[in-house]
């Protein structure tokens, strides 16, 4: 059986952008970035495979300034946005850690989860 918990209304997500949010999984803080591309929604764990960093140093600027790739601030690793899949950069062959979501009838963004 699923269950979801609500992130964000996608109303306040542009096409083209990305947004930081915050979930409590089984006790634990978990920063996520949900990001809104030309093939929907997906949302990754907000931490660099290279060396384990938030992806922004400033809040919900996540996209490289050609708006292609999501953009590690650290040491500049770029990331597909729909797969998470390291395009560019020290943590090349490896990838974000991908958090299933879906989009509901009312326009919210849900990160779902197996109970
Ligand atoms: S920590 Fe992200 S590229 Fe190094």
């Amino acid at each position: 059986m699923n269950t979801s918990i609500p992130l964000l209304d996608l109303d306040h997500l542009a096409p083209g952008q990305a947004r930081g949010v915050e979930v409590c999984l089984a006790g634990e803080r978990v920063p996520l970035v949900v990001v809104r591309h030309a093939r929907g929604v997906s949302a990754f764990r907000n931490r660099c495979p290279h060396a384990g960093t938030p992806l922004d140093w400033v809040p919900d600027v996540f996209f490289d300034p050609e708006g292609r790739f999501l953009q590690c601030a650290t040491h500049a690793a770029r990331f597909d946005p729909v797969t998470g899949a390291c395009v560019a950069g020290p943590c090349a062959g490896q990838g974000l850690e991908p958090f299933p979501v879906h989009v509901d009838a009312d326009g919210w963004v849900r990160l779902v989860r197996e109970r």
